[in-house]
């Protein structure tokens, strides 16, 4: 395992096409195919931090190769080959540094939305039920209480922001006007498919799937026309919310394998979300975790992993 983490990734013969806050993504010699490497930053309250959580990156992958493969029946997905020995010539010289934290996939225009699903009540998603007994302006039952799972699973899409600002929570009916109802109509469908196989399957395995965001995308189709495929990465920690199913327990916060214990660690030491952070810069730009809070959680990522994949698994 290694004790340092990957911030950026260094490929100088290719061309970086976008750096998000943790996947640096390249172009290939294939115009149809993309890089895209999962470095070990971590942001919180979408802000990157300085230093990054060692093998975090190689724990995404893991997860989102494992969720394509069990997926792959219900939607196509923009997932090619994660071995590097497939990939296009000039990656392979890459080897040692993007091993296990690459994959080459189908190059996407990326649907503007973030489908989220929530299959429990929590988050953004409880703060507004608690203020006006709706989520993203859907009625509920009155009387629901924190973390309690919902009559059913709900789509609830947000827009997906530009670089650095905030996604925001719209209804369902804006989501629609935004990308047409067709489009937003096959989404909601196969949104909700995987959410329920995922949720089933991580049940199986002692994980609650209480909620999580897909990224859908269109290609071209070989009839003409446009295909819908699922892309990005594919229910990880930093995509969806897992907690324990055991001593779950509706009526507050579950204890979750997510980045809530860096959240809460960062609210802890006077980060504000929307504030300055004074000389370091903006909004928690220059925070840097204590090293107990990166082993932390380090240790809750990959214990998600194991929960998920088996206690064999390695990076
Ligand atoms: N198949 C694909 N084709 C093109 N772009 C993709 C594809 N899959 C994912 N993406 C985009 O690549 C980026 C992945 O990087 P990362 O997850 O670090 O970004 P982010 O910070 O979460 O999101 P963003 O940069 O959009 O704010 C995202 O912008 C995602 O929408
Ligand atoms: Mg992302």
């Amino acid at each position: 395992m290694a004790d340092t983490a990957l911030i950026n990734t260094e490929l100088t013969a290719l061309t970086l096409v976008s750096k998000g806050k943790v996947r640096d993504v390249y172009a290939t010699s294939s115009p149809e195919h993309l890089l895209f490497v999962a470095t070990d930053r971590i942001s919180a309250y979408d802000v990157i931090l300085r230093n990054g959580v060692p093998d975090k990156g190689k724990v995404l992958t893991k997860i989102s190769l494992f969720w394509f493969e069990k997926l792959k029946d219900i939607i196509p997905t923009h997932f090619i080959t994660a071995n590097v020995d497939e990939m296009p010539e000039e990656v392979k010289q890459y080897g040692s540094q993007i091993e296990g934290r690459a994959m080459l996939v189908k190059k996407a225009k990326v649907v503007p939305l973030e489908a989220i699903v929530r299959g429990y009540l929590t988050g953004s998603g409880w703060a507004e039920y608690k203020k006006s007994g709706t989520v993203h302006g859907i009625p509920l039952p009155a009387g629901l209480v924190e973390s309690q799972k919902l009559p059913q699973p709900l789509f609830t899409p947000s827009t997906k922001a530009e670089q650095g600002q905030h996604d925001e929570n719209i209804s369902p009916q804006r989501a629609a006007s935004i990308v047409g109802q067709d489009l937003y109509d096959k989404i909601s469908v196969a949104a909700i498919k995987l959410y329920q196989a995922a949720a089933d399957y991580a049940l199986t395995r002692g994980l609650i799937l209480a909620d999580t965001k897909f990224e859908f995308g269109l290609i071209p189709s070989p009839s003409g026309g446009e295909e819908l495929i699922l892309v990005d990465e594919l229910l990880t920690p930093d995509s969806s919310r897992y907690w324990p199913a055991e001593g779950y327990k509706p009526g507050g916060t579950q204890p979750s394998f997510d980045k809530q214990y860096l959240r809460d660690w960062l609210t802890s030491t006077g980060f504000r979300k929307g504030f300055e952070s004074g000389p370091e810069g903006k909004e928690g730009e220059g925070w840097v975790m204590e090293t107990s809070v990166v082993e932390g959680t380090r240790e809750r990522y990959f214990e998600a992993l194991k929960m998920l994949v088996g206690e064999d698994v390695t990076l």
